[in-house]
């Protein structure tokens, strides 16, 4: 499926999926990263309930991650659950929690990008950054691979293969790189600059958001060798009601209001889909390299995504992920000229 309709959408929404089934987790670190509500903190009790070596979530402050830890407990009856403090409208707070992560963690065995927000309104973060960008891709990409490291040293004390799951959207379909953008020497400046931002572009910085998701994943998974241990895939969880709506305009929460009592899908079963993305396909997961996931399947993104154009775009705006981000970080730099390709 390269398109999807809005019919197509309505459908998908009908499937229903069974509760995850229980994969042996002992001796594994699961992190789920924005896990204090919605689809993030379903996902984790489910990774909990599996009874993992160690789970971890992250909150943007120290209280909701409190929280966070002794809801899963209660709920879950697991106990080995730790919160970390995680901004990620900030790049000094990202490479920090990687930092610290790095020397308090001994391993990484399940990784899941969960946090997002969407928003029509321009609001700017400390690092310059419009803050869809920056929360969606910018800093998924910083962690990510500032976490590879880690990721791939884990698989060598394990049976099983190290997986880092990036939370999509199938919105995604209804996002492209538009000629303004990429007549633009860089196509994230441009989509970052704030006049341009004041125009139609934030009514669909969501899509377009969720779009660079998946190319990310896309291009990750092409540039790590082709013997790589490291499994990178991202997810559809479906339209679930959850808090993501927050910012949204009033017409956007009316909608969603009124889609709630039809078609919207719980957190929880939203959550199916992340887990199946985690611990899925096992018999064959070469599949899921670089794929998109969804519905408990892997399913071909956008066609936009295929076609020549777009993968164009797709290892342009990498490179320029790249470039900005090695500005930000020397480790990142240093990760990205020993782990992945050209
Ligand atoms: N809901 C849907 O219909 C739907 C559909 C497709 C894809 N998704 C994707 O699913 C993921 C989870 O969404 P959700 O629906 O569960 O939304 P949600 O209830 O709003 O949860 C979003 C999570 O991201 C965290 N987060 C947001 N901004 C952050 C920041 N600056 N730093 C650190 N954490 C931050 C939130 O923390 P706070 O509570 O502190 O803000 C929260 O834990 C998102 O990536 C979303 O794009 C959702």
């Amino acid at each position: 499926m390269g398109q999807l309709s809005f019919l197509q959408f309505l459908r998908n929404q009908l499937k229903s999926f069974p509760p995850p089934t229980k994969c042996d987790l002992s001796g594994k670190t699961v992190l789920v990263v924005g896990a204090n509500v919605g689809i993030g903190l379903e996902a984790a009790k489910h990774f909990a309930r599996m009874q993992p070596g160690k789970l971890i979530v992250t909150a943007r402050d120290a209280a909701k991650g409190q929280v966070t830890v002794s809801t899963i407990q209660a709920q879950t009856g697991f106990g080995n659950v730790h919160s970390r403090v995680l901004e990620l409208s900030s790049f000094a707070s990202v490479a920090a929690f990687a930092d610290a992560f790095e020397k308090e963690e001994e391993r990484l065995d399940i990784y899941v990008y969960n946090a997002g927000i969407s928003t029509r309104q321009y609001a700017v973060t400390e690092d310059g950054w419009e803050s869809t960008l920056q929360i969606n891709d910018l800093s998924c990409a910083l962690l990510s691979m500032l976490l590879l490291p880690r990721m791939l040293e884990s698989a060598k004390t394990s049976i099983s293969r190290p997986r880092m799951v990036i939370v999509a959207s199938e919105v995604h379909f209804w996002a492209t790189v538009n000629d303004e953008e990429r007549a633009s020497p860089r196509i994230l400046d441009k989509a970052n600059n704030k006049e341009y931002c004041e125009a139609s572009a934030m009514g669909r910085r969501y899509f377009f958001s969720k779009m660079l998701d998946v190319m990310v994943v896309r291009e990750l998974a092409a540039r790590l060798p082709s013997d790589s241990p490291l499994i990178v895939d991202c997810v559809n969880p479906g339209f679930c009601s959850s808090e993501l709506g927050r910012n949204s305009s009033l017409i956007f929460r009316a909608v969603s209001y009124l889609l709630q009592f039809g078609i919207t899908r719980t957190p929880e079963q939203g959550s199916r889909q992340l887990v199946w993305a985690a611990l899925g396909r096992s018999e064959k997961e070469d599949e899921l390299r670089g794929a998109y996931v969804s519905d408990h399947d892997v399913e071909e993104p956008s066609d936009f995504l295929l076609s020549e154009q777009g993968a164009k775009d797709q290892k342009r705006i990498f490179d320029e992920i790249i470039e900005t981000l090695s500005e930000v970080s020397t480790k990142f730099k240093a990760v990205v000229d020993k782990y992945l390709a050209e």
